[in-house]
């Protein structure tokens, strides 16, 4: 039998960014350069993946913009492919108390919230609004969100910081202005990677499928169709146009 051989399309980078503006769509071009064999090589044991949905993230802005310093996760190369759940870990020992959350009906937002609920808090999420005293802030905008959570936080709060996107196109950081609240209200504040959490994967799944399977935590994802679509579906992260986990279907089977 012939072996069947398809052109292998890829979304790049096609230059990096300044630190100072909101990636384009032009910023990014679809190529077709190489073609891929749908069968591996006879007696071996490779795999050949056929990948269904791509997954588009705020994390990916800081990539396209070349770093002096190296960051916590390697800058994309231009004409390169630029190759989660967060939310679990720091919610799980959590017991009755009020969180607020922002982005709140995003990818990770849509989650904490849910989880928050499920372990008995009382659950405030938006994307900028007015709140009467926080518990528990689940960080994911910075600015002046995160100046005017600190202000209205309460004694013993807990910050966990998960994201600031609100900064991720701006080449200077704005300052925050409320940080004496940490002390006056003995606030903890801590910053997080996913990655660091991968080996709470699997009781992740676990937990969160089950859940799902008895309708106590609903998903929402925002789909683009197509590899085309790919930039405007990133470019959208930061214009707020995505409602849910933003993803991009490559191909239905
Ligand atoms: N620490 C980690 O390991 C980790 C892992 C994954 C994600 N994150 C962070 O978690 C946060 C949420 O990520 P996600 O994947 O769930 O994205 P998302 O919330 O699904 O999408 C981004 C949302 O952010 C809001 N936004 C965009 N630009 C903004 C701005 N300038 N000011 C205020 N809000 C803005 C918009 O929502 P509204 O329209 O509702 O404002 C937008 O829909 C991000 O900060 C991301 O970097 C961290």
């Amino acid at each position: 039998m012939e072996e069947e051989v398809v052109v292998n399309r890829k979304a790049v980078l096609k230059h990096h960014l300044p630190p100072d503006r909101v990636p384009k769509e032009s910023d990014m071009e679809l190529v077709a350069t190489d073609t891929v064999r749908l069968r591996v090589p006879s007696g071996s044991t490779a795999v050949l993946v056929k990948n269904l949905y791509l997954s588009c993230d705020p994390y990916m802005r800081s990539r396209m913009t070349k770093h002096d310093e190296p960051s916590y996760i390697p800058d994309f190369v231009p004409g390169t492919v630029p190759t989660l759940n967060p939310v679990y870990v720091d919610l799980f020992s959590i017991l009755c108390e009020y969180v607020f959350i922002s982005a709140a009906s995003g990818a990770v937002g849509q989650l904490v919230g849910q989880f928050a609920k499920l372990m008995g808090c009382y659950v405030v999420g938006s994307a900028g609004s007015d709140e009467k005293g926080i518990d528990i802030y689940f960080e994911n905008v910075g600015g002046a969100m995160l100046d005017a959570v600190l202000a209205n936080m309460r004694l013993n709060g807990r910050i966990a910081v998960c994201g600031m996107i609100s900064q991720y196109n701006l080449g200077k950081h704005e300052g925050v202005h409320n940080l004496l609240a940490l002390i006056a209200k003995c606030i903890c504040m801590q910053g997080f990677l996913v990655s660091n959490y991968y080996k709470c994967y699997r009781e992740f799944e676990e937990k969160v499928v089950q859940y799902i399977k008895e309708g106590k935590i609903v998903y929402i994802e925002d789909i683009a169709e197509g590899l085309e679509n790919a930039p405007s579906a990133l470019v959208g992260l930061f214009a707020g146009r995505n409602v849910g986990k933003q993803l991009i279907v490559v191909a239905r089977e």
